[in-house]
């Protein structure tokens, strides 16, 4: 596919830049420094690469933002998404249901793990946690518990940016001056192997994190607290994948304690890790509620869902008096959005695509481990398709800047990453193959020499 820059008949790309700069806010911009601030334009897209508004191609590192599994370009999708506009492109899901969205809640039933078989979708990851967490709140309020609210997070996790969900989040940076609940969450320290102290085994550093656990419950009273909230890979946190046996035996204990388990799965669900859920599959735990969003659609319209079990949705609906489920969107379950979510599953299938990740990821994981050998970087780490380096430098300033150094001199070289402060974090499409994969390093290991060379 040829890409040409910008549509011939839009405005040239400076005004676009100035209008973008004076009239749109975007997420997590910088506000004092945000007039002067250019966004990168980006104009078209194909396969795992895109191309900006002066048509330059870059491969797409993070893969939109952990959500483009199937890849750009896709005539099939734009095709099941036109034919659904044109037969029905809303109709109101307080009221009515839909051909796309009755097919889609059964799919997702099937591919869930044990008894979560009950879908509320959402537009979004922030809304199907907030989903979660209110689903919290009226089980327990239902079944005459209402003191058992508190919710279980962790430091640096991330559920998103609802006023529930920017609660639950964990990462500091993340608050800045923006209100938040105090009183409805914990949080447990940093869960990131590596932080432990020197000479600590990895097996010592879980049995420490799962303590962690067990001393909140014991100090807040499991009669009080509702939820653990957890991503099995905590990614916009620096893709922090816990010591082996962590999930198992954080769930196991929130089973003992009458502790619902909510599986944030964003990043992780939809193939990231080879499979349609990681929580079963990989970690081997079945949670209560499980959240998925992003690759339920591959990015290419909003959707979100949050799944709950039987067994929460049957004590649910058993009270003392008549209740609704006062939860839900105007764009709950958007017809579109689900035709286009049933079409993404169907590429996922005849393609092969969960097989792809666990053929390809090793290849993917070998290459970013070697990343070590490098002296700017402290830790190289990642599961499946997903992965982050975390560089290290004398001084905590150059060490500060490294993430966005790194993310310069990838630009440069046609890669985009994703800066966290002193990381660069990586989901490409799943489509991405073995020498797409080699394509993407060699840009990532030049960029890291030149940074390294500049310090
Ligand atoms: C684990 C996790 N949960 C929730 C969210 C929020 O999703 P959204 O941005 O679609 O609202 C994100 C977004 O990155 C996420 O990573």
């Amino acid at each position: 596919m040829t890409n040409t820059a910008l549509t011939s008949n839009a405005p040239d790309l400076e005004t676009l830049k100035k209008w973008d700069r004076l009239h749109q806010i975007h997420p997590w911009a910088a506000i004092d420094s945000w007039r002067g601030y250019d966004n990168m334009f980006v104009d078209s897209a194909d396969g795992i690469y895109f191309w900006d508004g002066a048509g330059k191609r870059y491969i797409d590192g993070p893969g939109g933002m952990w959500c483009s599994q199937i890849g750009y370009g896709r005539k099939e999708m734009a095709d099941a998404i036109s034919d659904q506009v044109i037969k029905l492109p809303f109709t109101s899901p307080f009221t009515n249901s839909t051909q796309p969205s009755a097919i889609l809640s059964k799919k997702i039933a099937d591919m869930a793990p044990g008894d979560l078989n009950n879908v509320f979708f959402t537009t979004g990851g922030s809304t199907a946690v907030d989903t979660a967490l209110r689903t919290m709140q009226y089980f327990n309020n239902r079944r005459g518990l209402p003191e058992k609210k508190m919710i279980i997070a962790r430091e640096k996790g991330y559920h998103g940016s609802t006023y529930l969900a920017h609660s639950v989040t964990g990462k500091e940076r993340d608050k800045s001056h923006f209100d938040f609940a105090t009183n409805l969450v914990q949080f447990l320290p940093d869960v990131n192997p590596y932080i432990r102290p020197d000479g600590m085994s990895i097996e010592d550093w879980c049995d420490a994190k799962v303590e962690d656990l067990r001393e909140m419950i014991k100090q807040i009273g499991a009669d009080k607290i509702g939820a653990f909230i957890a991503e099995p890979i905590l990614s916009s946190g620096g893709v922090i994948v816990p010591a082996k046996g962590y999930q198992m035996r954080t769930w196991e204990i929130c089973r003992e304690n009458d502790i619902l388990y909510i599986s944030d799965e964003v990043v992780t669900g939809f193939g990231r890790l080879g499979h349609w859920f990681a929580s079963e599959e990989v970690f081997e735990i079945i949670p209560d509620m499980i959240t998925c969003a992003k690759g339920l659609t591959s990015g290419y319209l909003p959707l979100g869902a949050c799944i709950i079990s039987d067994r929460v949705l049957e004590i649910a609906s058993q009270g003392d008096e008549p209740s609704a489920f006062t939860n839900g969107y105007t764009y709950s379950a958007h017809p579109v959005s689900c035709a286009a979510a049933l079409k993404n599953i169907e590429i996922f299938e005849n393609e092969r695509i969960l097989e792809n990740v666990r053929n390809v990821s090793p290849h993917f994981q070998h290459r970013l481990k070697d990343l070590m050998k490098y002296d700017i970087v402290g830790d190289a780490r990642g599961m499946g398709l997903l992965g982050c380096i975390e560089c290290k430098a004398e001084d905590l300033e150059a060490e500060r800047s490294l993430g966005s150094k790194i993310d310069e001199a990838c630009e440069e070289l046609g890669l985009l990453v994703r800066p966290l402060i002193n990381m660069a974090v990586f989901s490409p499409p799943l489509i991405i193959t073995i020498e797409q994969i080699d394509e993407m390093f060699d840009i990532l290991e030049a960029a890291i020499i030149k940074v390294e060379n500049n310090l």
